[in-house]
């Protein structure tokens, strides 16, 4: 059988899981009116920063007693700076079950050496059993494991009257699926995530119980300046309204204002669901006829929305040594690149081999749909090289 090339190709071929595609009709021209070349203290920029608080705030609908505020370091930097500002004050669970989960890990071991640390980590494409999380204590977890393509499946396993904080990493998550929020005291995300902004630049959420602790508590341990969300036992108020840390990029705050007016334009937040569920259906519908692949994930609940991530079932490929399949996924995903069909759909680096695409609401699920034809073409061209 001859394995023909399809014929329609996604216009734009950008599926990467971080930074992510930008927005439909993205062009730089979209942010000439960027406050460039002047101090970000000035009154003209610190209203273009608290616009990016405000309209994510209200975009989001998060609880009107929750702070938010614009972080040096990205996600990473705003997980961490509510890691090493929030906890000490009683015992620590922390929940990994992919790659970043597994950093907050060692951030907890290593980092803080926190004496007592429970943690719950899970093998590939599953989760841990949320059932053994001990509420009593504070919590750190990812709602959806980009790297494991693993989400969680609500936040019905989070106890409204916990004594402890939840800290959630919700970077590959807020802006694609519910989350909620009254169940995270901490949420953190990064503006290269789901809405396809510039890197370097976090966001940090915070319930009023973080706020008490963070005036109740002070840890033991050194606190960088750039994690420094309070001093002397007291919020620093300036952050949570555009006065940040450390000096941001103006023209990557005119990006994500651009890309925030863009999802009110298209109806708000359940919209970017709604355009990611699709791409998610789309590629849920292909591996449900396509006999040579699975997706990571072990149940459908739990299929992240955003991450989409499966693998090559074939006992042809599973008999290989995990480097040979490395090699074989490179040659399919190199084919795609080389059609200019798919960027960047090459699993995550230190997870076993699998393809990862992007499904985020940026993403035309009408891409996802001309993308699906190719994987199956480039698929079977490098499975002939292998006389299989
Ligand atoms: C779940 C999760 N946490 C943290 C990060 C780190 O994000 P950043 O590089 O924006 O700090 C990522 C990046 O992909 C992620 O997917």
């Amino acid at each position: 059988m001859t394995n023909e090339k399809p014929i329609y190709k996604p216009k734009n071929p950008n599926f990467s899981s971080g930074p992510t595609s930008k927005r439909p009709n993205w062009s730089l021209s979209n942010l000439e009116q960027a406050v460039l070349g002047r101090s970000h203290r000035a009154e003209e920029c610190n209203i273009r920063l608290k616009e990016v608080i405000e309209r994510s705030k209200k975009i989001l609908g998060l609880p009107k007693d929750y702070v938010l505020g614009i972080m040096p370091g990205s996600d990473t930097g705003a997980l961490e700076a509510s890691m090493w500002c929030l906890l000490g004050a009683r015992g620590v669970d922390v929940l990994a079950w992919d790659n970043f989960g597994k950093d907050w890990v060692i951030d907890a071991v290593e980092q803080l050496k926190l004496k007592d640390l429970n943690v719950h980590q899970a093998e590939f494409g599953e989760l841990p059993d949320l059932t053994k999380v001990d509420f009593t204590r504070d919590v750190i977890f990812t709602w959806n494991g980009t790297t494991a393509g693993v989400k969680v499946p609500d936040g019905n396993w989070i106890p409204s009257d916990r004594e402890g904080l939840t800290i959630c990493d919700a970077t590959s998550a807020i802006f694609a699926m519910p989350i909620n929020y009254d169940k995270c005291d901490v949420l953190t995300w990064s503006w290269q995530k789901v809405l396809g902004g510039e890197a370097a630049h976090g966001m940090l959420a915070l319930s009023p119980r973080a706020i008490k602790r963070l005036e109740s508590h002070q840890p033991s341990w050194p606190i960088p300046k750039a994690f420094r969300i309070a001093e002397n036992k007291k919020i620093s108020t300036g952050i949570f309204e555009g006065k940040t840390i450390n000096t941001p990029s103006m023209l990557c705050v005119e990006d994500a204002i651009d890309t925030l007016l863009w999802v009110e334009s298209i109806g708000g937040l359940n919209t970017l669901f709604e355009r990611s569920n699709e791409s998610f259906e789309y590629i849920a519908a292909w591996i449900e006829k396509t006999t040579w692949v699975e997706f990571v994930s072990h149940k459908k609940e739990t299929c992240s929305n955003t991450g989409i991530t499966f693998q090559i079932t074939e006992d042809w490929f599973t008999n290989m040594d995990v480097n040979q399949q490395r090699e074989v996924m490179k040659k399919i995903v190199s084919l795609l690149a080389i059609e200019n069909v798919a960027n960047d759909i090459n699993g995550y680096p230190k997870e076993p081999p699998s393809f990862r695409v992007w499904g985020g609401g940026t993403i035309e699920s009408s891409d996802i749909r001309a993308l699906l034809p190719w994987i199956e073409w480039a698929y079977q061209e490098v499975k002939i090289q292998y006389n299989k």
